[in-house]
């Protein structure tokens, strides 16, 4: 087990030290929250919008924020590494009960526990990825950034059993997002990424995208993207803050464009790295 020092409501400790009780209603129900959070550099990327997300996340599950947007750039800021491209993951959960009950226990504190890692590039960026598609068979929140991840689990599982990176999800004929990615796809030169609904986990990498995509004059909307319309599309892709932005060249075993990353995602990689590069 790897010896890094993580945070655990209010220590700092070695991974093998941090311990949490087998009550915990993370561990009993998923009842929790979480974040990903990138730094480059030392530096937490968008963390107000991920703190705003975070927020919003705990107001899903009906729980407070135990800090303000300061307290947790103190308690994250130390599990850094300036060497190295990483990323905090932080979760939330409801804390420890006395007993198993569903409903909600009164006057328990929240569990936060917080640790860092290095992001490792991903491989298959700069030639495209494949990937396959499947009825979405989440639930119907998924705007919250909830730890009960089966769903997604299973979802991206199917994936990697078939060669893939990513489980496309389609929900009433439409596609809406990635396992563990945001979806966009390029149509007549226009980028098309679905709206954020109930249905689609706000991502951070979605936002930078639309917003860099406007101060470049980069044709976007926020649309509905018909799964039979796929194969007319110039360019898909996913994108997290773990891997960024990554083109899918094959989808269900049939070529997506010329089955190489497209213009626009180079246009865009490097209009990130760029922007990545001028927040440091
Ligand atoms: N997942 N949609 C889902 C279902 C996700 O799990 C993620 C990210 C995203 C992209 O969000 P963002 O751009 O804020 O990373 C969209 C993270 C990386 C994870 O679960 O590890």
């Amino acid at each position: 087990m790897e010896n890094k020092i993580v945070y655990l409501n209010g220590d700092y400790l070695p991974l093998p030290e941090a311990k949490v009780s087998v009550l915990d209603r993370g561990f009993l129900f998923g009842d929790g929250i979480y974040e990903v959070i990138p730094s480059y550099s030392g530096h937490l990327f968008h963390l107000d919008d991920h703190l705003q997300r975070l927020e919003n996340s705990l107001a899903g599950i009906r729980l407070s924020n135990p800090h303000s947007r300061l307290e947790w750039q103190a308690i994250l800021e130390p599990l850094l590494d300036a060497n190295f491209d990483q990323y905090i993951y932080l979760q939330i959960t409801r804390g420890t009960a006395s007993k198993r009950d569903h409903a909600f226990p009164e006057n328990v504190p929240v569990t936060v526990f917080a640790m860092c890692s290095n992001i490792v590039p991903f491989a298959g960026l700069n030639v495209g990825v494949k990937a396959i598609s499947m009825d979405d068979t989440r639930w119907q929140l998924c705007n919250i950034k909830a730890i009960t991840l089966l769903g997604n689990i299973l979802h991206r599982q199917a994936a990697v059993d078939k060669g893939c990176a990513e489980a496309l999800l389609v929900k009433d004929g439409y596609l809406v997002e990635g396992a563990a990615s945001n979806v966009f796809a390029v149509f007549d030169g226009v980028l098309i990424t679905p709206p954020k609904t109930n249905e689609i986990l706000p991502g951070i990498t979605r936002d930078v995208i639309l917003d860099l995509a406007r101060k470049n004059n980069i044709a976007f909307s926020e649309d509905k993207i018909l799964f039979a319309d796929i194969q007319s599309a110039s360019e898909l892709w996913v994108t997290s803050s773990t891997r960024e932005i990554v083109p899918i060249v094959e989808l269900d075993g049939v070529m997506i464009g010329d089955g190489k990353p497209g213009p626009v995602w180079h246009t865009m990689h490097t209009i990130l790295q760029a922007y990545k590069q001028s927040l440091l």
